[in-house]
């Protein structure tokens, strides 16, 4: 059975990001190799992935195209504000969009999905959870919302944290 997976802010090919966010690695060659080993030893071929946002930032295109043939699951793209046409134009699964709503089997509510975190979104009041990126895990869960940084949230895992 395939799993559905969300993730934000991968930063592939991104430098800065090492210090930023004090990623354990020397270099972007070492962080963008490990990310794609630990990525998929999680997510196998048939699942479902929802990239919540910076997915790269600098790289080639061909940089970019050859990360994203690496990397297992089937892959949609919410866009984040350094997504440029070098990533947008990936063979996503969907077409990238600033926003998604993603039904779940068995959810009556649907997932709100957008790389910057919201205050409201569609069907909140119906029990919707959001999930977002941008913030780098650096602004808390609450209400029903979290951070899509983390891999394989559950609802109810999400509930719980929020
Ligand atoms: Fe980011």
């Amino acid at each position: 059975m395939p799993e559905i997976h969300f993730t934000a802010d991968h930063h592939f090919f991104h430098d800065g990001i090492i210090r930023m966010c004090g990623r354990p690695f020397s270099s972007t060659d070492e962080m963008n190799e490990t990310m794609i080993e630990r990525r998929n030893a999680v997510v196998h071929g048939n699942d479902v992935v929802y990239h919540l946002g910076d997915f790269a930032m600098k790289g080639t295109a061909e940089g970019c195209a050859a990360v994203f043939k690496r990397i297992k699951g089937r892959k949609h793209l919410i866009v984040g504000n350094h997504d440029k046409a070098r990533v947008t134009s990936l063979p996503w699964a969907s077409a990238p969009q600033a926003r998604m709503l993603v039904r779940v089997p068995g959810e009556k509510v649907p997932l709100v999905l957008d790389h910057y975190a919201m205050r409201t979104w569609p069907s909140a009041h119906h029990g919707a959870v959001h999930l977002y990126g941008h913030s780098h895990g650096n602004l808390p869960g609450m209400d029903r919302r979290g951070d899509g940084t983390e891999f394989r949230w559950t609802r109810e895992e999400l509930v719980k944290a929020a």
